[in-house]
């Protein structure tokens, strides 16, 4: 009897020690893939950070479907209020206040005709071509109008496309180019007809359905700026604060303020990849994570 309850007692602890072997097993088996797993994200860590993204570029197909998620925000959102004072239009909502809206222009003019002053020993005086991604009211193409004969606009709405028209007619100024985006990025450039001497883009790259998209953009941009032209582009940076996190495209209804953002340092990389030398970041807002980079075309 009492042996036969030792053998059961042995029988159960040899089991035991059996089960245990196995279990450590497989801890060791997942301590070596994270180990492998550790090595790939430490040889990833070492790749310049424009060429970490793990999405390819979209393809034509691919940006006119995010433009379709993209535009039902910025062009057929049910709230014309909400849309037309987030789009930066004269006279809406927090822009009530006219001299700040004229701001939003007038200061960015004066980084503009810096930077074309640092570029070239002698900026031209004449026939400069401006294009902005997203000029939402037209502050910027407003105050631009004073140094360029011809801007461009593209934007996802027609009906900010329209409004920067608006505006620039009451200025009596008549060359002004708006595109529409609906296909692809590069169907969008495309349409510019003449070289870009200067690129701007401001508080637009953080509404970006993607990260991939925005390097998209900075590419297909940089094929029509002939070397010395220059441009500055204004950003959400990723610091690690989850309000700016990237957001899923899934969520871009809900999350389009914020939905896009980039490390400084990969930032400055995307640009180096678009075959832009970068010249400055600089005006980095921490309270909402803006940075704005001053580059020009290599
Ligand atoms: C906040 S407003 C900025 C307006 C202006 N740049 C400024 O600084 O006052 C954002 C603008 O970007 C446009 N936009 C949003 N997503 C876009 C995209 N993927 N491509 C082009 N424009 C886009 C919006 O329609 C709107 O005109």
């Amino acid at each position: 009897m009492v042996d036969d309850s030792l053998s059961h007692t042995v029988d159960a602890l040899a089991k035991r020690v059996e089960q245990g072997e196995q279990q450590l097993d497989a801890l060791q088996r997942t301590v070596a893939n994270l180990g492998n797993e550790l090595d790939q994200l430490r040889r990833e860590g070492n790749v310049p950070a424009s060429q970490r993204s793990k999405e390819p570029s979209t393809t034509p197909q691919g940006h006119a479907q995010l433009h379709r998620v993209v535009a039902a925000v910025w062009q057929d959102h049910a709230d014309e209020k909400y849309r037309s004072d987030m789009s930066h239009w004269r006279g809406a909502g927090r822009w009530a206040d006219i001299e700040l809206w004229e701001r939003i222009g007038k200061d960015r003019l004066v980084q503009v005709k810096e930077l074309l002053q640092r570029v070239h020993a002698e900026p031209k005086t004449d026939g400069l071509r401006l294009l902005e991604w997203g000029p939402g009211g037209g502050s910027n193409l407003l105050a631009s109008s004073s140094i360029a004969s011809d801007l461009y606009a593209v934007d996802i709405s027609q009906k900010n496309l329209d409004e920067s028209g608006r505006i620039l007619k009451g200025a009596n100024f008549d060359r002004y180019h708006p595109i529409l985006l609906e296909g692809s990025i590069s169907d969008a450039v495309g349409a510019i007809d003449h070289p870009i001497d200067v690129f701007l883009s401001t508080a637009v790259f953080q509404h970006f359905p993607s990260k991939q998209y925005g390097l998209d953009v900075l590419q297909a941009v940089s094929s029509k700026m002939p070397s010395g032209a220059c441009g500055i582009v204004q950003i959400r940076y990723d610091n690690g604060n989850p309000k700016f996190a990237p957001k899923s495209v899934a969520e871009y209804s809900r999350g389009h303020i914020t939905a896009t953002s980039y490390a400084i340092d990969e930032f400055w990389d995307a640009l180096v990849g678009a075959k832009f030398v970068p010249l400055e970041v600089r005006d980095i807002n921490s309270r909402i994570n803006y940075a704005t980079f001053l580059f020009k075309k290599a």
